[in-house]
């Protein structure tokens, strides 16, 4: 099973954007985690389209888009444009989920939903052999460095027990509070694309944390 490690450039400097981005680059990530809020949907306000092409004018892996903002479908076509290799929308936000994954398709990128800390894995059941990946929320969305809500585990070995039946490629991504500490529970009960942010820039060395996480979550991937 795949097992990858997605830095959220929300904890970047973003004052030394390049030189965070180029760390990233020369680092075992996998992939750029981007978090897109519109202190609507979350009571925060990150960044838009500019640094998200700033991000993607250097940056040499995969941008993994967040969207923690409502009425997500209106972006989906400019985030896509703007270099998105996968675009995630909030169960939360979107009344037509459907509709809204058949854009994201159409528009070339892979197709993720995510799930806020209250809301079941069941109600996936029926969309989830039509999704690429589903993001389980381990904190409240909106804000870096919050504390991971344990709860969590069991959601995901849950929604891996249903994409056992239905999708079994389908990655789950885990996103908040997420470090050394948990990455090898996260990986044994089924997660396999970790988001870390604060772990990963206030460690003494971002390059070595992500090597540690990545080596870690292998072993207990492959031990599953
Ligand atoms: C929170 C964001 C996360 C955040 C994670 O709403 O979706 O991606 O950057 O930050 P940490 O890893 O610090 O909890
Ligand atoms: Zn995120």
């Amino acid at each position: 099973m795949k097992h990858l490690i997605a830095p959220s450039v929300l904890s970047a400097d973003f004052a030394n954007l390049q030189r965070d981005v180029e760390m990233l680059n020369s680092s075992e990530a996998d992939w750029f985690h981007v978090d897109i809020m519109d202190g609507v949907f979350v009571p925060n306000i990150s960044f838009g389209f500019p640094v998200m092409e700033a991000i993607k004018k250097y940056a040499t892996k995969p941008l993994d888009v967040h969207l923690m903002i409502v009425e997500p479908e209106r972006y989906i076509e400019r985030f896509a444009a703007a270099g998105a290799y996968s675009i995630t929308v909030h169960y939360e936000a979107c009344p037509h989920l459907h509709k809204t994954i058949q854009s994201i398709h159409e528009a070339g990128a892979k197709a993720c939903v995510a799930l806020n800390p209250h809301t079941p894995v069941e109600l996936l059941t029926d969309i989830l052999s039509d999704l690429d990946m589903v993001l389980v929320m381990s904190v409240n969305p909106g804000f870096g460095g919050q504390q991971f809500i344990h709860n969590t585990l069991s959601k995901i070995a849950r929604l891996r027990a249903m994409a056992h039946q239905v999708n079994p490629e389908l990655l789950i991504e885990v996103d908040g509070g997420v470090g050394l500490h948990n990455t090898a529970a996260l990986s044994s009960a089924g997660a396999n694309v970790l988001v870390a942010g604060n772990a990963v820039f206030a460690a003494p060395s971002p390059k070595e944390m992500i090597s540690s996480m990545k080596n870690l979550s292998a072993s207990a991937i492959n031990s599953i």
